[in-house]
């Protein structure tokens, strides 16, 4: 092949790795035509040899500009530099997806600023605990069932003292009630948004669960004001159109002890409609709790209430299954 042909060649070249053989054809080390070419020069005559030897060094210049150019005009290309690929500015932006908070933290600041709005100040727990913060203090009996393994996760944390509370992960929020009485005086109103733990897996339970207590501490406080703010919130974090109910209900840490329902209800009619499902548990906090954080319950009295956030979330999106929040499938997590 002439010099002219592979001059033809290579300026009809599209890819790299086409350049790349070309090349190789042309100044391979051993069967290179150029090199070839360069090699038989010691056979001619001085003469000739010079004369040889300034022709081909011009044919090797030509090739090798011809080549650069033209492995500069494929990279520019492939790489959208913007000297080799004039580029129209007046398409529109390529689509791209938007992230968004997941529902559950979504959920939490709303319920943040609903109870804001009541004068309530937010607070955070510690999600290790111990036996005597997540039961003793809160007036949880020592042979209560909720103790037990079966229901809740034992924390092994090395070279913790023999007669030390033992460390669980904390099973409610009411141990957060515990802490801010102990840090705050009252008259004070606090929601404490959080994660749980418990040994519970199915389509209604998770091991890791979210709640938000609540807690309203005064001087004249009565089980009218929990439900006034209890009504006022779940009004507005689940809709007006809500059918509620109170009944009686035992927790160790209220005396008396109430659970709130909402009755079930949508657009989509299923076997669901109608049923009632607790929601909360709330009540009047006990005098031994108060006594228990240094608040004397003769002067200072009040209520708390703790709501599974999972199930309001089920209720007001109408979800089936608690294991969907925490799959992160997204034709799941974009409808929210
Ligand atoms: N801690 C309870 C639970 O996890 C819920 C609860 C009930 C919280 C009554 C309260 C309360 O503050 O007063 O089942």
């Amino acid at each position: 092949m002439s010099f002219d042909e592979y001059k033809k060649r290579i300026k009809a070249l599209k890819r790299l790795d086409e350049l790349e053989t070309i090349e190789h054809e042309l100044f391979g080390r051993k069967n290179g035509a150029l090199t070839l070419c360069f090699n038989n020069l010691h056979r001619l005559s001085p003469d000739k040899k010079r004369q040889e030897a300034s022709t081909l060094n011009r044919v090797k210049h030509d090739l090798t500009t011809l080549l650069e150019e033209q492995r500069e005009r494929i990279q520019g290309k492939s790489d959208g530099s913007l000297s080799a690929t004039p580029f129209d500015v007046t398409l529109s932006a390529p689509a791209h997806d938007c992230g968004h908070l997941h529902l559950i933290p979504s959920f939490m600041t709303q319920v943040e600023e609903v109870f804001g709005r009541m004068g309530f100040d937010t607070a955070y727990g510690n999600e290790i605990e111990t036996e005597e913060m997540n039961f003793d203090l809160l007036n949880f009996p020592p042979d209560h069932p909720a103790r037990d393994a079966q229901d809740i996760f034992y924390v092994k944390i090395p070279n913790l003292k023999k007669d030390a509370s033992k460390p669980v992960l904390r099973a409610h929020t009411s141990p957060v009630q515990l802490h801010y009485m102990q840090t705050h005086k009252p008259p004070f109103r606090m929601i404490c948004p959080g994660r749980v733990y418990r040994r519970d897996a199915d389509a209604t339970h998770s091991p890791v669960f979210h709640q938000f207590e609540g807690l309203m501490i005064g001087e004249n406080i009565s089980l009218a004001d929990m439900k006034g703010v209890m009504i006022a919130a779940v009004k507005e974090l689940l809709s007006p159109e809500i059918t509620f109910r109170f009944r009686t209900g035992y927790f160790p840490f209220v005396e008396p002890g109430l659970e709130m329902d909402i009755q079930w209800q949508g657009d989509v009619k299923d076997s669901r409609e109608g049923t009632w499902l607790e929601i909360a548990g709330c009540g009047m906090v006990h005098p031994n709790v108060l006594k228990n954080a240094k608040i004397d319950p003769k002067k200072w009295q009040g209520f708390a209430f703790g709501f599974g956030v999972e199930r309001l979330l089920m209720i007001r999106h109408r979800i089936p299954d608690i294991r969907l929040f925490y799959e992160g499938d997204l034709r799941f997590l974009k409808q929210f």
